[in-house]
C-alpha cells in the first residue's frame, strides 16, 4: 500500500520542509513507514533540515537520471526515516512525470513529498501524481492570496478538494493577521492543524534536528504529532505536563 502525500505552498518560506520532516517523524513514530521526498529542486534544504550530506550521492536526481533505482536513492536517515534528498544545485530541472511516476511505483508506505513554491511544472506533476495535498500558508494575505492560486490547481486536476487541506503555520498572537475563518472562507479548505509560531522550532533548524526530536515538549512538536494522528485517523492525547517538560528541557540547554 503506497499513499502520497504532497507539502505544497504557493509562496516560498511558509513552513512546508519544517512540515514536511516533523511530520514524517511524527507520522514514523505513530509506526507508519514514511519516506520523504525533496522535489524542491531549485531550493532543495530537505537535507539541510536533517543534517544530511547537501549534495547527496543518493538522490532524486540520481534515480531521475537513473544512476540509482529508486531504492537505491533512499538514504536511511539516523533517525530511521527514509529520505530521497535532492542535490543543492542553482539549475531548476523539470521533474520527468513518467520517471517520477515509476520512483513512486517503486515505493510503499507513506510517500511523503516536499514541493517546491510556486506554480511551476513539478507542482503540476506533484499535484497530478498525489493522493492527498497539505496546503501550507501562513496567516497573512500575500501567503493566503497566493495558497488560492494552488487550491485552483487542485481543483481543476483533481475535480474538487476532497484529499485537500490546509496547515496554517507560524500561528501567532498578532492581532492584524487574517482569522482561520476568513482564511477557511478564502481556500473554501478546512485547516486541520494550527501549527504555532514557535522560536523551539527555529532553534531546531540551526541545530539541523527537526523540531519534534529536537523538542518534543514544544508547541510546534506537539502540534505537528496532532496533525499525523489526524492524517491517519488516530486519536491524539497530548502529552500531560508539556509546560514542565518544556521548562525542563530549556535547563537541560535545549
Ligand atoms: N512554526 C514555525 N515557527 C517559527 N519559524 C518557523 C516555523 N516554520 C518555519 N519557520 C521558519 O521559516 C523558515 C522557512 O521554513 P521552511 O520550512 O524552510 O519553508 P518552505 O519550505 O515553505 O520554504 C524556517 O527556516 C524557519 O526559520
Ligand atoms: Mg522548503
Amino acid at each position: 500500500m503506497r499513499k502520497v502525500i504532497s507539502v505544497v505552498s504557493g509562496k516560498g518560506g511558509v513552513g512546508k520542509t519544517a512540515t514536511t520532516s516533523n511530520l514524517a517523524l511524527a507520522l514514523q513514530e505513530l509506526g507508519e513507514k514514511v519516506i520523504a521526498i525533496d522535489c524542491d529542486i531549485a531550493g532543495s534544504n530537505l537535507a539541510l533540515h536533517l543534517d544530511l550530506h547537501p549534495n547527496p550521492e543518493r538522490s532524486l536526481q540520481s534515480a531521475l537520471e537513473g544512476r540509482k533505482n529508486a531504492i537505491e536513492a533512499i538514504t536511511l536517515h539516523s533517525t530511521g526515516l527514509m529520505v530521497m534528498p535532492s542535490s543543492h544545485t542553482i539549475k531548476d530541472e523539470n521533474i520527468d512525470r513518467r520517471k517520477f511516476k515509476k520512483i513512486l511505483n517503486r515505493l510503499d508506505g507513506i510517500v511523503l513529498i516536499d514541493a517546491p513554491p510556486g506554480l511551476n511544472e513539478n507542482l503540476h506533476t506533484i499535484i497530478d501524481l498525489s493522493d492527498e495535498v497539505i496546503v501550507v500558508t501562513n496567516p497573512e494575505i500575500p501567503a493566503v492570496a497566493d495558497a488560492i492560486k494552488i487550491v485552483e490547481i487542485v481543483k481543476e486536476k483533481k475535480g474538487g478538494t476532497e484529499n485537500c487541506w490546509c496547515v496554517l503555520a507560524k500561528v501567532d498572537e498578532i492581532k492584524k493577521q487574517l482569522n482561520e475563518g476568513e482564511i477557511e472562507m478564502a481556500l473554501e479548505l478546512p485547516i486541520i492543524s494550527r501549527i504555532p509560531y514557535d522560536r523551539e522550532l527555529k532553534k531546531s533548524i540551526f541545530d539541523r534536528v527537526p523540531v519534534v526530536r529536537h523538542s518534543p515538549y514544544s508547541s510546534s512538536a506537539i502540534e505537528y504529532r496532532k496533525l499525523a494522528a489526524w492524517l491517519t485517523n488516530q486519536s491524539f492525547e497530548p502529552p500531560r505536563y508539556a509546560t514542565v517538560m518544556r521548562f525542563l528541557g530549556k535547563l537541560r540547554g535545549r
